[in-house]
């Protein structure tokens, strides 16, 4: 998929040239997708799993923001699937810097467009209590059919 361009929604100091793009490109650099994911306070993973889990993703969606020569990564999300019926979303993520400004939405949006021309139908994702509210704007629903969602940790 080529990069998709879209305005930089206006922030204070934010210069007017900046542009956001999304690229599918899974080589990305795991130090500045681990240094997205500290941002927002995430775990550490070790990066050989991370690693492992971005090359065997059905999708790979990064978020950079351009400014002139510049590229700074703002954004990821990824996808596991069957190839034909369900994916699920793992690991939205938008850098503090650049949250509540639509760019969450926008991620998303791009994510389930990807799927769509894929012919997913049934998405699916783990929603974090304090973001519920953000993926049912999306159009997302808690358990439409009661709970089915079942968990295995090991001991
Ligand atoms: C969740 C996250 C991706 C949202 O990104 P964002 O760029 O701030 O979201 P947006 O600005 O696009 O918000 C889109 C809409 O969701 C709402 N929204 C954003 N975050 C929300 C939240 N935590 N709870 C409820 N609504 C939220 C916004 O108000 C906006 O509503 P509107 O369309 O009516 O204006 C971002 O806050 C983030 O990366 N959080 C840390 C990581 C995380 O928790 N990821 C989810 C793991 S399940």
């Amino acid at each position: 998929m080529p990069a998709v361009a879209m305005p930089v929604p206006m922030r204070d100091g934010q210069p007017e040239d900046a542009q956001v793009f999304f690229s599918t490109d899974r080589e990305i650099d795991l130090y500045d997708l681990e240094e997205l994911c500290d941002a927002v306070g995430w775990a550490r993973r070790p990066l050989r799993k991370v690693r492992k889990a971005i090359q065997h993703s059905f999708l790979v969606l990064s978020m950079w923001e351009q400014r002139g020569a510049k590229r700074r990564l703002i954004g990821f999300a990824r996808a596991t699937s069957d190839h034909a019926f369900n994916a699920t979303v793992w690991d939205v993520v938008v850098h503090p810097d650049y949250q509540n400004c639509g760019l969450g939405k926008a991620l998303m949006k791009q994510t389930i467009e990807c799927l769509r021309r894929e012919d997913i139908s049934n998405i699916t994702l783990f929603a974090d209590p304090h973001v519920v509210d953000f993926y049912r704007r999306l159009g997302f629903m808690p358990d439409p059919e009661g709970i089915k969602g079942m968990f295995w940790y090991p001991d």
